[in-house]
Parts: structure tokens; C-alpha cells; sequence
């Protein structure tokens, strides 16, 4: 039988990184800072954010669940576009990112409400 090797770098070393530099989003007014490639709800939990939308029926307040885009109860708005997964989409500077209450196209840009929402 063969014996076991010891791989010379265990445990592996962390590979070197230098993050960006830091740019800014908004929510709901609050200026916040971000990192390129941070999702939008990230970019949240890091300013201590962990609800932002509130359920249609109850307006009970909602953020994230399965933080892999399936459970959809991350919904948020972004620069005007409701219902986007703040788990799975990506930060660009200056965006604008607000509460989503109930179905959010009641303050959706207009070119994003078509009329089954109006
Ligand atoms: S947390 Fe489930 S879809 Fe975003």
C-alpha cells in the first residue's frame, strides 16, 4: 500500500486578492458602498440591511432565503425595475435600489410596466 503524501501547502494559503475600489449605490436614499461584483444583496447585509420587501397579502418584511435565485424572496427594486433577485443581481455604481412593497409595479419606471400591470 501506497502511504500517504502530505501536500506541502496544507492547509492551501489563500490566494492574494485586491478588491477594487469601492463605489457607491443607494438604498431607499441611504448612500452605501460597494464592491464591483457584490450582488445587490450583499451590498445590503454588509450595511446591516436584512429586509426589503414586504409580502402582498401581510406586508410582512422579506430579504433573503436561499440566496441562489430559487425562492424569490429577495425581491427588490432597481433603478426602477421591480422584482429583480437581489441575491443574483450584480452592483453598478449609482445604482438606486429601493423597498419593493407588495408586487412593486406600483412605482415602476413606465417603460418597465406594460399594461397587465397598470
Ligand atoms: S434569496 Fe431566494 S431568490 Fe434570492
Amino acid at each position: 500500500m501506497r502511504p500517504l503524501r502530505r501536500h506541502s501547502a496544507h492547509p492551501p494559503q489563500p490566494a492574494p486578492a485586491r478588491p477594487d475600489e469601492t463605489f457607491t449605490v443607494t438604498f431607499d436614499g441611504r448612500r452605501l458602498p460597494a464592491l464591483s461584483g457584490q450582488t445587490v444583496a450583499a451590498v445590503l447585509w454588509a450595511a446591516g440591511v436584512t429586509a426589503w420587501r414586504d409580502t402582498r397579502g401581510a406586508g410582512r418584511p422579506r430579504g433573503v432565503f436561499c440566496g441562489i435565485g430559487v425562492c424569490f424572496d429577495c425581491l427588490v427594486t432597481v433603478d426602477g425595475r421591480p422584482n429583480q433577485r437581489a441575491c443574483l443581481v450584480p452592483v453598478r455604481p449609482g445604482d438606486a435600489i429601493r423597498t419593493q412593497p407588495g408586487t412593486g409595479w406600483a412605482d415602476a419606471r413606465p417603460q418597465d410596466a406594460g399594461a397587465d400591470h397598470e
